[in-house]
């Protein structure tokens, strides 16, 4: 591959910005070298393991925990129970989720924590634990939500204009239900935490967790300490996607609780089983939708009710369904628009933050709702899409500005003419009509994602950045590495803000003894905001050196730190950024929340059985705007992985809960990789071209750079809209087709069928 630097960089031609770069760990990781938290127990003596007692019930009163035949398990240390929680029993930010619960709220609910010498014994010592339960009904469905009016959190409505008028004055009004299913994170490492406490309470604990500030927060109201008594370390999380945001928090406080308990360091690690049946997902969504086009086929109003399955807490449900109305819109510009968001409270997990954080729900909807009015109107739905876009001097439904709608276009014409969309349209035709039994499809979809926390209090970051006196250079940031590349683009940010090689510099573990306060690595915003401190940080000393460097202009870099240090010069700095120029009201759903939008299109080509619904992804082009790339390499990969992540949401992954009212209702019966089915090698597109959009430098951000973690992910919903094209070419011309999410083979088949039966 080669990555050239786009012709309006503004960067020096010698920047270790911008460089194709290896991920910083890439030798560690493809060699087994690379230490996670639970590689640390091995490193650590006198470790206890910790087991859960999962309840057998969706929903249910405890009546009764007897702890005392677990004590009689060899090698069971103790039994932590509600009784042991010194300070506040709940490990959500919410104060709606009880650490030990007395109310079982889903199937595989942990109810109490066993301590062993091993995890057999902690895992026999569960098993002896008698617990009574009497069962209540269970709400599994957000139908079934729906109809019992359970509901939980906020109920904000995103509103423009006059969107009755909008639909009354409208040449063309369809209506519509779309519903989807949620994810399972399935990052290779499950969550685990490993706790110590020292002689004088100081409580440590590495994490695998996204968010080690509110980790820390969190183990401390548990413990009933300050903030200051805990510090939590992450070296690295083997995948985070957004499942370890907020869902380490309750595992690392019974790490903790229990190291404060014993004296003994205590180990939490969950089983696949475990962490699949206990942390929360992706929220599934159900959308009831009006929209009204005029006779050129622009939109002239969108009404919709979006309800999230939040499981049974609110966790990030709120953000995620504000994220979800705020994309609602992708791409186009909806004049009159209306859109509610509510969360069903369900006895599932507690769905949480996943890659998107609700933009590609909302998303979904509205490609959802094109995909299936464009052979209505008469129209290639590429064209409707087109047609639609955002124009210079138009704003989203929440009044912010769309800074560089051009650079959208830019991306759709250009993934267009690379993919040789038109002749292969038209290629796909005849193949179609020779072929009886098999039919391809093709589709492009573009993306248009807000970059920043709505929340704008989250938009800060800090770093700290030592010199040593032989001119080495250490730097601490705030955010975790998770695979996505962060820390290879923190030590380009440095080399380059220091002007210095990249071998000069070294990244630490992110603590919150080094950095404080910190944000989520989250939103895609990390490099943004832990760059910006980063760089900072650099900019203090360099000022500081600057009279240092007229004393011994031709010094070298060692040889100026060293007359620096004589000279009683301070060679570390901390590092702050906060994004500029943002605001947010949450009760009105207004105000100017993203920094910048990163745009994409992706042009997907589908091949479909009609015997077996089964299809394959014959080419995906897609050309994504990460701004002047800080590292390309992380870069493609990120696009690569994110587009195939969604895609494995959109037509793989299914899961299914235990619907039925026997013993088993609401447990998950998709608990592994052999029953839920991830993308592997062999649902990879079969030639995958991926391009970074030219000429993109973003003002204001690190070194012209935007962020890449999430918006890729949602350029696979032109799999989904391939998928569609594929079906419809089963049935007569002008058919709309409806097509489940996720469109697994049998969806497919089930879609084709009815596209057949069309008339
Ligand atoms: N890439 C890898 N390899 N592993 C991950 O867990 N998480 C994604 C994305 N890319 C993830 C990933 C999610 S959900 C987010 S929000 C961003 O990375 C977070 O990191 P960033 O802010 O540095 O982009
Ligand atoms: Mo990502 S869902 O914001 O962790």
């Amino acid at each position: 591959m080669t990555i050239t630097a786009s012709p309006l960089s503004r960067r020096p031609d010698d920047a270790v910005v911008g460089t194709p770069l290896p991920h910083e760990s890439a030798a560690l990781h493809v060699t087994g070298r690379a230490l996670y938290t639970d590689d640390l127990v091995g490193r650590t003596s006198g470790v206890l393991h910790a087991h859960p007692v999962q309840a057998p019930h969706a929903h249910a009163t405890i009546t009764s925990v007897d702890v005392a035949a677990a004590h009689d398990v060899p090698g069971v240390v103790r039994v932590l129970t509600a009784a042991d929680v010194p300070g506040i029993n709940d490990a959500g930010v919410k104060h709606d989720e009880p650490l030990f619960p007395s109310e079982v709220m889903y199937h595989g609910h942990a109810i109490c924590w066993v301590l062993g010498e091993s995890l057999e014994a902690a895992r026999l010592g569960a098993a002896a634990v008698e617990v009574t339960y009497a069962p209540l009904p269970a709400l599994l469905t957000v139908e079934e939500a729906i109809a019992a009016q359970s509901f939980q959190g906020a109920r904000p409505t995103l509103a423009r204009g006059d969107s009755p008028a909008g639909l009354a004055h409208a040449a063309r009004v369809f209506e519509g239900v779309t519903s989807f299913a949620g994810q399972e994170h399935f990052y290779l490492e499950t969550h685990c935490s490993l706790a110590l406490v020292d002689e004088n309470g100081q409580v440590f604990v590495q994490s695998s967790t996204q968010h080690p500030s509110e980790t820390q927060e969190i183990v401390a109201h548990v413990l009933g300490v300050p903030n200051h008594a805990v510090t939590v370390q992450c070296l690295r999380m083997g995948g985070g996607f957004g499942g370890k945001e907020m869902q380490p928090h309750g595992l690392a406080a019974v790490a903790a609780l229990g190291a404060t308990l014993t004296g003994r360091p205590v180990r939490v690690r969950l089983t696949r089983a475990q962490d699949i049946t206990m942390t929360g997902k992706r929220h599934g969504f159900h959308a009831t939708w009006t929209a009204g086009f005029d006779a050129d086929g622009r939109f002239t109003a969108l009404e919709a009710t979006l309800t999230s399955d939040g499981g049974w807490s609110l966790d990030l449900s709120e953000p995620v369904l504000s994220r979800a109305l705020c994309h609602i819109d992708n791409a186009y510009w909806i004049p009159d628009i209306t859109v509610h968001g509510r969360i069903a409270r369900t006895h599932k997990t507690s769905q949480t933050a996943f890659r998107g954080f609700g933009g590609p729900q909302g998303m979904l909807v509205i490609e959802d709702v094109i995909g299936r009015c464009a052979p209505a109107l008469g129209i290639d739905p590429a064209e409707l899409r087109r047609r639609n876009f955002y124009a210079d001097g138009q704003a989203t439904p929440y009044g912010q500005p769309v800074r560089h709608p051009g650079r959208m276009v830019a991306a759709w014409e250009q993934v267009i003419a690379s993919s040789s969309m038109e002749a292969r349209r038209a290629e796909i035709d005849d193949w179609n009509a020779t072929q009886p039994h098999r039919k391809r499809g093709i589709a492009i979809t573009p993306v248009k994602f807000g970059i920043s926390f709505n929340l704008t209090a989250f938009n800060q970051g800090g770093a700290l950045v030592h010199v040593y006196k032989d001119g080495s250079v250490l730097i601490s940031h705030g955010g975790t590495e998770m695979g996505q590349g962060l820390h290879t683009k923190m030590l380009q940010v440095a080399a380059t803000a220091l002007g210095v090689p990249l071998e000069r510099v070294r990244l630490a573990p992110t603590r919150t003894d080094k950095v404080p306060n910190t944000s989520a690595t989250a939103a895609s915003a990390s490099a943004d905001l832990n760059g910006g401190a980063v760089k900072n940080a650099c900019e203090q000393i360099l000022a500081r050196l600057t009279p240092i460097r007229e004393l011994v202009p031709d010094a070298s870099w060692e040889e100026l730190v060293a007359a620096a240090y004589r000279g009683r010069v301070q060679l570390w700095a901390a590092g702050f950024y906060r994004t500029e120029g943002l605001n947010w009201d949450a009760a009105t759903m207004t105000g100017h929340p993203f920094k910048y939008f990163a745009y994409g299109a992706a042009v997907t080509e589908v091949e479909v059985d009609g015997f077996t619904g089964a299809y394959t992804t014959r080419r995906v082009d897609i050309v994504h705007d990460v701004g002047d790339s800080l590292s390309p390499l992380v870069d493609v990969g990120q696009i690569e992985g994110g587009f195939v992540q969604g895609a494995g949401w959109l037509t793989l992954e299914d899961l299914r809960w235990d619907e039925s009212d026997g013993p088993s209702r609401g447990r998950l019966a998709t608990q592994a990789a052999s029953t839920y089915k991830l993308p592997s090698l062999s649902e990879l597109p079969e030639q995958f071209n991926v391009a970074l959009l030219a000429g993109a430098h973003e003002d204001g951000v690190v070194y012209g750079s935007k962020a890449v973690g999430e918006p890729p992910l949602m350029l696979a919903l032109s799999v989904r809209e391939a998928l569609r094209d594929a079906c419809a070419a089963f049935g007569p011309a002008g058919h709309s087709v409806e097509l489940a999410s996720p469109a697994t083979p049998e969806a497919v088949y089930w879609a084709l069928t009815a596209a057949r039966g069309a008339s």
